[in-house]
């Protein structure tokens, strides 16, 4: 148990999970570059990024709470507040404004009795109005824990909401499940533990989940192969060469000069 200045804070990781954050710290040459995995891990757990889980990530990796609290508060995909377990995000950019997100994000509000922000008091869904999510060419789009829907009518949005709520099935225009928010928290935790052929399957540290072991020695940078290596008088004979003037002393031609 962790013992803080106003009182005590209760260990929020399971001993399954609190395994699972070792391994995942031990991915990585330093360990408070584990602090964004570590959060997600919270996540997963408590449905949101809570103040007692920001602690123990702190504790995990080795920096204070206000660090992990600055890092947690940039990345809106963390949530510091309790959130549904499915987030409905409409798009109230230019394209999708054009096309009519205004009137589904409205139909949706209606209809779950929440403004955009909000999340219905069963717990289920939170709604909330997104900046442009990429796929414009969908306009309006929306995204269902982070998987997309495109040209959403507001009653194909109010059909989704309701699957959603009924614990039915709900598939993205890309075939994909909609999976819970803790299941997407888990996997965005864990992912540089199951990608094949990344960090998963190397034995020493590496950067991120997403490459092959790197050399991390400070002052190490790799060699560049196949670049011909020109020094820098051979680059100076080389521009002298074609006559080019490539002064910056304001002998060359004025603006406006050139080809006139
Ligand atoms: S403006 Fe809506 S996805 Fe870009």
């Amino acid at each position: 148990m962790t013992q803080t200045q106003n009182g005590s804070s209760r260990r929020v990781l399971s001993d399954e999970l609190r395994s699972t954050a070792e391994e995942i710290v031990a991915k990585y040459p330093n360990k408070r570059s584990a602090t964004i995995p570590l959060l997600f891990l919270v996540q997963s757990q408590e449905g949101y990024v809570t103040e007692d889980g920001m602690r123990e990530v702190g504790e995990i990796v080795g920096i204070t709470p206000a660090q992990v609290l600055a890092t947690a508060s940039f990345y809106t995909m963390l949530k510091k507040r309790p959130q549904g377990e499915y987030l409905i995000s409409v798009c109230r950019n230019i394209s999708c404004t054009h096309l009519g997100a205004r009137k589904v994000i409205q139909r949706l509000e209606d209809h779950l009795g929440i403004a955009a922000g909000g999340t219905t008091e069963d717990g289920k869904l939170s709604l909330e109005a997104a900046e442009c999510l990429a796929t414009c060419d969908g306009a309006p789009s929306m995204q269902v824990n982070y998987e997309d829907f495109y040209k959403v009518s507001p009653e194909e949005a109010v059909e989704i909401a309701d699957k959603l709520t009924g614990g039915d099935e709900v598939r993205s225009v890309a075939g994909e499940r909609v999976k819970t928010a803790r299941e997407i928290s888990y996997e965005t935790a864990t992912a540089g533990l199951r990608s094949p052929g990344s960090a998963g399957d190397q034995t020493g540290p590496v950067i991120g989940g997403e490459t092959g072991a790197a050399v991390v020695t400070e002052g190490f940078r790799p060699k560049v192969t196949g670049v011909e290596q020109i020094d820098d008088a051979t680059a100076e004979e080389d521009i002298a060469a074609t006559g080019e003037d490539t002064s910056v002393s304001g002998e060359g031609d004025a603006p406006g000069e050139r080809d006139a």
